[in-house]
């Protein structure tokens, strides 16, 4: 791990070239996809795997998305039934995760899947991402660039504040056009479910898929206790809120803004959630720094995107473990 600040740099022949090369020397390259910046790794490779998990220090039985060019490329890792197949048909490349049977042999490091016999994939649909996966030639394990429970990067600066001193080079595509992560679902037992909500609305693949299981409890209000931290500025959150206080910030949605407080920043002032889903984290991270004591969020209606928009508020709301030394 160096203690240098990664080189930022624009995607080209030459640095796209540079980041796959870094890739297969087992480095860590942060790349711009259609929903977050991720944190890149070759996926084959186990040291590689491993330093993604100390860079972001996250716990090892949270496993990584394998992220590959094509539907060709996962169906050499995993095995891919009927409904996996027509997901892939109408969503790739795009914001859906699908987690899957390992095929045998499958090369991909098992710390990658945390030691369980299935695998996420995903394709992208960022063309900066795509022509990464095709220069390398190889499986990218790639989370979310952040630190583990810290809000995920939408812009190369957000990567760069977080985890600028652990990565060989950030390739910078400017903000993120989707803002939220790939939805995940699960498809590794006959009953295909939801595992997190995301970029691709529940209501687009149960058009493709038929009901999913899940969607209920992703949005059940659950005991604050059982609700694990993530996605956390480091103000604390109070959601549904109708009105601000004068040491609160104010993230809005809607035409309705009631006044006060020490900085208001709207989602979307005409309720339009895929907008509201761009703006989300880095709304988040301004009013994070507003010196406001407290972020104050109204709601946002519990349909679409706002599934995933509010999945992420409550994770950010939830109570947080004591900080780690
Ligand atoms: O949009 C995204 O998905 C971004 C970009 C970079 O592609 N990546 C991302 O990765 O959000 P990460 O690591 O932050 O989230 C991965 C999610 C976690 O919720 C993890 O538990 C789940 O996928 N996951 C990964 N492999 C799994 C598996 N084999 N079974 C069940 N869940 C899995
Ligand atoms: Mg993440």
């Amino acid at each position: 791990m160096t203690r240098a600040t990664a080189a930022i740099l624009k995607p080209t022949e030459e640095t796209i070239a540079a980041a796959a090369a870094a890739l297969a020397a087992g480095k860590l390259v942060a790349f711009p996809t259609e929903t977050v910046y991720g944190l890149g790794a070759d996926a084959t490779d186990d040291r590689a795997v491993a330093a993604v998990f100390a860079a972001k220090d996250r716990p090892s039985f949270n496993p990584l998305i394998i992220h590959l060019a094509d539907q060709t490329a996962a169906e050499a890792l995993v095995e891919m039934d009927e409904r996996a197949r027509m997901l892939a048909k109408h969503f790739w490349p795009g914001p859906l995760t699908l987690v899957l049977p390992r095929r045998e042999g499958c090369p991909v490091s098992l710390l990658a899947s945390a030691g369980l016999d299935t695998l996420a994939v995903r394709v992208p649909r960022h063309p900066v991402a795509t022509r990464l996966l095709r220069a390398f030639g190889r499986p990218i394990a790639a989370p979310s660039a952040n630190p583990s429970g810290r809000l995920s990067p939408t812009t190369a600066a957000h990567v760069a504040e977080g985890l600028g001193d652990r990565v060989a080079m950030i390739l910078d595509d400017g903000p993120t056009a989707i803002g939220l992560e790939s939805t995940v679902i699960d498809l590794s037992r006959p009953e295909a479910r939801l595992l997190r909500p995301g970029g691709l609305t529940a209501e687009e693949i149960e058009a493709v898929i038929g009901p999913l299981a899940g969607v209920e409890a992703a949005a059940a209000p659950r005991s604050p206790g059982m609700l694990e931290s993530h996605y956390a500025p480091a103000l604390p959150l109070r959601l549904e809120a109708a009105s601000v206080a004068a040491d609160e910030a104010l993230l809005a949605f809607g035409p309705q803004v009631p006044p006060g407080g020490r900085k208001t920043l709207n989602l979307s002032p005409a309720g339009d959630l895929t907008q509201a889903a761009a703006n989300l984290f880095a709304f988040l991270r301004r009013l994070d720094a507003s010196g406001a004591r407290r972020i104050a969020v109204m709601g946002v209606p519990e349909q679409g995107l706002g599934r995933a928009i509010n999945d992420r508020l409550r994770r950010a709301a939830a109570p947080r473990p004591a900080f780690p030394a």
